[in-house]
C-alpha cells in the first residue's frame, strides 16, 4: 500500500519527448473491470474475462472476493476465471478488507455485503482513509445493515450486513456510480424490487452488466431526463465470457499528450466510448482537438473506436456543467489541456472533484501554478488563461508536484511535463499502479517510434 514516507516515493522528472507517434492500445476499463470480477463472483459457475485491467485498485477487488469465497485466478495467457458462490453465497472473510487507494471496490463492495448475513472491516491508505462513506451508509442503513465507521463517516469501518434486507427506493443525492453500484448490488439479495432515482446520468457499466449477467433490471427515462433504475432482488447470475474494453480514463493522458506535443500524430487502439463515460473527447473537439474516432464497433456490449490523434492548437472554452459525471476522472488532464490552449478555460460544477483521491481542484490549482500555468480556483472549479501552445516553464529545481496518492494527478503533471520547457518534477510515482500500471511504457513507446522512425 503506497504510503507518504518520502523514503518510499519514486519521484520522476518528465520532460518533452517530442512528438506520440505509432499505435498503442491501453489497458482494460478500470470500472468495467472491478464490476467482472464482483458480478462473476456472484453468479454459479465459470466467469471469463479478458483484457482485465491488472492494476492495484482491481486486484484489491479481487482479494476481497477471494476472502469472500470466490476462486479468482489468471492463466497464462492473461485471461481470468472466476468461480462465483451464488448471490447469497459470499462468506464471512477472517481478516479486514484491505481496499488500498480504491474508492469504487470499498463502496461497491459494501453494497455487496449490505445484504449478506456477514460482517466485514474494510481498510484503506492514507487517501481512501480521508474518502467520504456516509453517502453509502446512509442508503445501506435504510436496507437495514449497520455500520460502526470513524468519525466523519470513514474507513477503518465495520458493516454488518443483514438478511433478509429491506428493498428501498434511493434518490441519489450526488450525482455517483459508486452510490447508485451500491444500492443496485446490494439489491441483488434482496427480495422485491430495489429502485435507484438517478436525477443526473451517471456511468451505466453496472446496469448493463448486470442485465448481461441476467439480472431482472429495467431503465425507465423520465421526461426530465431522471433515470429510474429498477433492480428484483433474488436474481440468479448467470456466468459470463467478458472482453473489457480499454479504458477511457487512461486514453485520455494520450489524447491530451498527443494533441500538445507538436509533430504528434498517435492511434490509440479499442478504447471504450461509452456516452457516459467519453465526454472529455467532445470537449476536446470544442477545443479545437483533432481526435478522430476509426473503426467504431462493439466490444462486451460497449461501444469502442480506435482514436486517432493530432497535435493541436486548442483554444480556450466554458466547459458545460451538464456534461461533468461523463467526464468525472477527467478534468486533471483537462486542465492541463486548458493550460496549453490559447485563451481562457473556465470549469464549474465540479464540487464532486474535492472528495476523489485528492481534493482534485486544489491539488491540481498548486501543480499547475509550480509548472508555471496561470491558474485560479473558485469554489467549484477552475478558470486558466493558456499559453496558447507556448510550453510551460515546468517545475523550477528542487520543487516537486504533491500528487498526495493521487494516480490521475500523477499521470496529468507527467503530461504536463511533456509539454512544458524544463520538465515537471512529481514527487510520487506509486499511485500510477493502482489504474494504469503500464503508463511510463506506453509513454516511452509512444515517444519511441518517432525517434527511431526519423531520418538518421
Ligand atoms: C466509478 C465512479 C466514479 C469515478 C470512479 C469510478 C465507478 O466515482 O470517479 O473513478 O466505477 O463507479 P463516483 O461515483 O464517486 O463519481
Amino acid at each position: 500500500m503506497s504510503s507518504h514516507d518520502p523514503a518510499q516515493m519514486r519521484p520522476r522528472r518528465f520532460t518533452a519527448l517530442g512528438p506520440l507517434t505509432g499505435r498503442i492500445r491501453v489497458p482494460g476499463d478500470k470500472s468495467i473491470s472491478h464490476r467482472s470480477i464482483m458480478l462473476g463472483a456472484l453468479a454459479v459457475g465459470e466467469t471469463t474475462v479478458t483484457g482485465l485491467l491488472e492494476g492495484e485498485d482491481v486486484l484489491s477487488t479481487a482479494a476481497a472476493m477471494r476472502a469472500m469465497g470466490a476462486t479468482i485466478e489468471r492463466d497464462a495467457l492473461g485471461t481470468w476465471h472466476v468461480h462465483g458462490v451464488g448471490v447469497g453465497g459470499l462468506l464471512q472473510p477472517q481478516t479486514a478488507l484491505d481496499m488500498g487507494n480504491s474508492g469504487t471496490s470499498t463502496r461497491l463492495l459494501m453494497g455487496l455485503v449490505a445484504s449478506h448475513p456477514i460482517t466485514a472491516t474494510f481498510i484503506g491508505d492514507a487517501s481512501l482513509s480521508k474518502r467520504p462513506m456516509g453517502r453509502v451508509i446512509e442508503p445501506l442503513s435504510q436496507i437495514g445493515a449497520s455500520f460502526t465507521a470513524t468519525p466523519g463517516g470513514r474507513l477503518p469501518l465495520t458493516l454488518t450486513g443483514v438478511q433478509p434486507a429491506i428493498p428501498i427506493s434511493y434518490r441519489l443525492p450526488v450525482a455517483s456510480a459508486q452510490v447508485k453500484s451500491a444500492v443496485l448490488l446490494a439489491g441483488l439479495n434482496t427480495a422485491g424490487v430495489t429502485t435507484v432515482i438517478e436525477p443526473v446520468p451517471t456511468r451505466d457499466h453496472s446496469e448493463r452488466m448486470l442485465k448481461g449477467f441476467g439480472a431482472e433490471l429495467h431503465v425507465e427515462v423520465e421526461a426530465d431526463g431522471t433515470r429510474v433504475i429498477r433492480l428484483t432482488g433474488e436474481a440468479e447470475l448467470k456466468p459470463q465470457a467478458i472482453e473489457v474494453p480499454g479504458d477511457p480514463s487512461s486514453a485520455a493522458f494520450f489524447v491530451v499528450a498527443a494533441l500538445l506535443a507538436p509533430g504528434s500524430d498517435l492511434v490509440i487502439e479499442n478504447v471504450g466510448l461509452n456516452p457516459t463515460r467519453a465526454a472529455l473527447f467532445d470537449v476536446l473537439r470544442l477545443m479545437g482537438g483533432a481526435i478522430e474516432e476509426l473503426d467504431r464497433r462493439d466490444v462486451g456490449g460497449e461501444p469502442v473506436a480506435d482514436l486517432r490523434v493530432r497535435h493541436s492548437l486548442l483554444t480556450g472554452i466554458e466547459v458545460d456543467p451538464a456534461v461533468v459525471p461523463s467526464m468525472v476522472d477527467e478534468f486533471p488532464v483537462l486542465f492541463v489541456a486548458a493550460a496549453l490552449a490559447q485563451g481562457r478555460t473556465v470549469t464549474r460544477g465540479l464540487e464532486e472533484l474535492r472528495v476523489k483521491e485528492s481534493d482534485r481542484i486544489a491539488v491540481m490549482r498548486a501543480a499547475l501554478d509550480l509548472a508555471g500555468a496561470r491558474v485560479t480556483e473558485t469554489e467549484d472549479g477552475l478558470i486558466i488563461d493558456g499559453t496558447g501552445g507556448e510550453p510551460l516553464a515546468g517545475t523550477p529545481e528542487g520543487a516537486s508536484i504533491a500528487t498526495h496518492l493521487d494516480h490521475r494527478i500523477a499521470m496529468s503533471m507527467a503530461v504536463a511535463g511533456l509539454a512544458s520547457g524544463g520538465g515537471v518534477e512529481v514527487d510520487d510515482t506509486r499511485p500510477i499502479a493502482t489504474s494504469f500500471p503500464v503508463f511510463e511504457q506506453l509513454l516511452a513507446t509512444a515517444t519511441a517510434t518517432a525517434s527511431a522512425s526519423e531520418p538518421a
